[in-house]
């Protein structure tokens, strides 16, 4: 049974309803220090659980890396047992992800090229001031023998005086994460986004919660490998953090650019309610910018933000492109086998903003991206989904192009089939740049409170 109030909040449910976050990157000086920080935080419940009775004004939680984990004083039989992707580290995996060029970790911002990250905390708010206020108050809190090393202010954007679920390039997102066995979400809304896996018969299952919770039978029924000791290890979870910075200036360039050419594969011009720019746009991200996915709305944007459907009537890309960023993030029931090839590669995503929105037609020298967030119960989820659907084409009969948005590269192309009922043309889009840029990150271990309490007790044992 799954229990809610070990688990940590933000993971089997969102904190999508508080706009502003705070990350907070701390090192570990003294294990002593760092037992009793924890340990007072659980003393005052200041650890945000999964599951509460009144929704708080701000949310608090913590995750460690390796080195962090080695910083608390956890035993090296312990460390061991952890999976050999987090004991590495994102910048040890830098090849592997991509994290090449502009992207690679000596360009990274700090403190992640310079400093050991231990603890990332992550603190949200419903408002700028309760934020500010509780990160004041965490601080005040932190003994001598903790550093930090630095801070990551994120939020929801602000597009024309109204807070939006935009990302910078202008599309609704957190829209479609994993229906999970067990987590009914907060109303009904919200269960009616979550999307499945494929059930083999036409339709979507929920996913079983130890693809995203260690402890749990995942989807071949058996549990994922568990450190040790189990204490430690169960309701806890793996957690991808990455900065990845976009370059809209850039993004906005290349749609100016491709779109007369793209015209020209339009046979009756413009589809009605949308412009060729903005259908160009639809196609590499896979739905519109209001949300609208390109299956059920091929023709213009619907206002329709609906999770529910798949690619298998859609088998050319002739409305979604089989390269469309969330056709390859999330392929659903598009690679057949009754979604075998795929249910064991879903994320639990909780990306959010950072760097203020900038409006059409301006530039500026400002940085902004998403801090993306995702939760796994094996690291070799998210670096699947990376490494071989981000970052290499093959599954979507891409050969070797990358994601259009997302995918790392110099220049890269993507193929926007035609339609045989309209008469469209198929276009490539040629010399597509890099839009998208990580500058920091790592991987973490976010443990259960139980989990946290058993580090502050500083009594990890494996036997
Ligand atoms: C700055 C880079 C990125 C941007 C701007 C971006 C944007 C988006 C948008 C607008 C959506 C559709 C809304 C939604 O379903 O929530 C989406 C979906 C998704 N993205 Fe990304 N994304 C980025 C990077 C990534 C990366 C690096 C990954 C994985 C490694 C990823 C995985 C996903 C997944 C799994 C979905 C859901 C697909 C589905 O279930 O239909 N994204 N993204």
């Amino acid at each position: 049974m799954l229990d809610l109030s070990n688990i940590q909040g933000n993971i089997l449910l969102g904190y999508a309803s508080f706009p502003h976050a705070r990350f907070l990157y701390l090192g570990i000086r003294s294990a002593d220090d760092a037992r009793a920080l924890v340990q007072r935080l659980l003393n005052t419940d200041s650890i945000t659980p999964a599951q509460w009775d009144a929704k708080p004004d701000t949310t608090l939680n913590l995750a460690l890396t390796f080195n962090g984990l080695r910083a608390f004083g956890v035993p090296e039989e312990s460390l061991a047992t952890f999976p050999a992707e987090f004991q590495d580290g994102m910048k040890a995996r830098a090849k592997l992800l991509g994290d090449v060029g502009e992207s690679s970790p000596e360009k990274w911002d700090e403190p992640w090229t310079t400093s050991q990250v231990h603890v990332l905390v992550m603190i949200y708010g419903k408002t700028a001031d309760v934020l500010e206020a509780r990160c004041q108050a965490f601080r005040e809190m932190l003994p001598s023998g903790i550093e930090e090393l630095g801070h990551q202010p994120a939020g929801l954007l602000c597009i024309d005086g109204e807070t939006t679920r935009r990302e910078h390039f202008g599309f609704v997102d957190g829209l479609s994460n994993p229906s999970v066995e067990g987590v009914h979400g907060e109303g009904k809304a919200r269960a009616r986004e979550d999307i499945g896996n494929p059930d083999g018969k036409g339709g979507f299952r929920k996913i079983p919660v130890g693809e995203f919770i260690l402890g749990y039978p995942g989807e071949g029924g058996e549990l994922a490998p568990m450190p040790q000791p189990s204490l430690l290890a169960e309701d806890a979870t793996y957690l991808v953090f990455r900065k990845l910075e976009q370059n809209v200036q850039a993004y906005r360039r290349y749609l100016d650019e491709q779109v007369a050419s793209f015209t020209q594969a339009l046979p009756d011009g413009v589809p009605a309610g949308a412009t060729a720019r903005e259908f160009l746009a639809a196609k590499m991200m896979g739905r519109w910018q209001d949300g609208s996915s390109l299956v059920k709305h091929p023709n213009e944007p619907a206002n329709d933000t609906g999770n529910t459907f798949g690619y298998a009537g859609d088998p050319a890309g002739a409305r979604c492109p089989l390269g469309a960023h969330v056709r390859r993030a999330n392929p659903r029931d598009a690679l057949g086998f009754g979604g075998r090839t795929m249910s064991r590669r879903r994320l639990i995503r909780r990306g959010i903003a950072y760097g203020k929105y900038l409006p059409p037609g301006q530039q500026d020298e400002e940085r902004r991206g998403i801090i993306f967030i995702a939760f796994n119960s094996g690291f070799d989820q998210f670096e699947f989904v990376q490494r071989v659907w981000m970052n290499f084409g093959d599954d979507f009969q891409q050969g070797n192009d990358t994601d259009p948005i997302a995918g790392s590269r110099k220049e890269g192309r993507m193929m926007i089939p035609g339609d045989e009922k309209t008469g469209r043309q198929p276009f490539i889009c040629f010399d597509i740049p890099s839009f998208v840029e990580t500058r920091g990150g790592d991987y973490f271990f976010a443990p259960s409170l139980t989990g946290l309490s058993l580090l502050a007790s500083g009594r990890v044992q494996t036997s």
